[in-house]
């Protein structure tokens, strides 16, 4: 049986925190001894650039850089190829992504990680994502699960109160909030995952990564039913 649980994350909306979610997900699963690989279907190629910076010393993370279909010497194929012990593929897009295209990518996916700011106008470009999803991407079939992770969050403002309201009308699981803070920003720069960093300011935030995880791996294991929209 195929044990690989891919997880894709991905918004239309550009800047909400797509390559953050993925970079820190393969990131936590190498740490815990899953062998993670990371799929870059960003033409900008965040993702990958982030892997170049990581510490060879640091728990090891394939990256294939799909985005790059001018490889010399290598077949399309071979070039996506996943290596056979990989059990955690995270797979980060790019903005703008819709129609056949968005079709394309959650096909064989496990979950969809949709993250999401707490603005107005990410709040409406991310409900016509959703809506995509649900109507083209048919994501409704059974195996292929959704999840929001509001990210940037400040507690007490208006605008993530606006967000809060705005993901219950969804009744799509939200998986984790994750606050802003620089950590993010140093981390990436780094080419390390929030746990990773050297800093005393992260205790908060790695704890938030572990639950996430930790709820991630019961909503992306196999046996499990799966969740559709409208369910909680
Ligand atoms: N929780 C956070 N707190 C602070 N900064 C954050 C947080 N999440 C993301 N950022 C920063 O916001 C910027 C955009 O994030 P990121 O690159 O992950 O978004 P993206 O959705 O991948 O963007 P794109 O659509 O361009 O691919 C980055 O500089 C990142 O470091
Ligand atoms: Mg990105």
């Amino acid at each position: 049986m195929d044990s690989t649980r891919r997880i894709i994350v991905m918004n239309a909306k550009g800047g909400c925190g797509k390559t953050t979610v993925a970079t820190n997900l393969a990131s936590a699963y190498a740490a815990r001894g899953l062998s993670a690989a990371l799929f870059d279907h960003d033409p900008q190629g965040s993702s990958i650039r982030w892997l170049r910076r990581r510490d060879p010393e640091r728990a090891p993370i394939h990256g294939i850089a799909a985005y790059d279909r001018a490889q010399a010497n290598v077949t399309r194929s071979w070039q996506l190829r996943v290596p056979p012990e990989v059990r955690r593929l995270v797979i980060d897009t790019p903005a703008g992504i819709k129609g056949s295209e968005l079709v394309e990518h959650v096909r064989g996916v496990d979950i969809i990680l949709v993250p999401v700011l707490p603005s107005p106008i990410d709040i409406q470009a991310t409900a016509d994502f959703i809506r995509d999803l649900l109507l083209v991407g048919k994501v409704r079939t059974p195996g292929t699960r959704l999840g929001i992770v509001a990210n940037r969050v400040r507690e007490n403002t208006l605008a993530f109160r606006a967000l809060e309201r705005f993901l219950e009308t969804l009744r799509i699981p939200v998986l984790v909030r994750l606050r802003e803070t620089q950590n993010y920003v140093h981390a990436a720069e780094q080419g390390v995952g929030i746990h990773e960093l050297k800093s005393y300011s992260t205790g908060r935030d790695v704890a938030d990564w572990q639950g996430f995880i930790d709820r991630l791996e019961e909503e992306s294991a196999p046996a499990r039913p799966a969740v559709h929209p409208g369910e909680r």
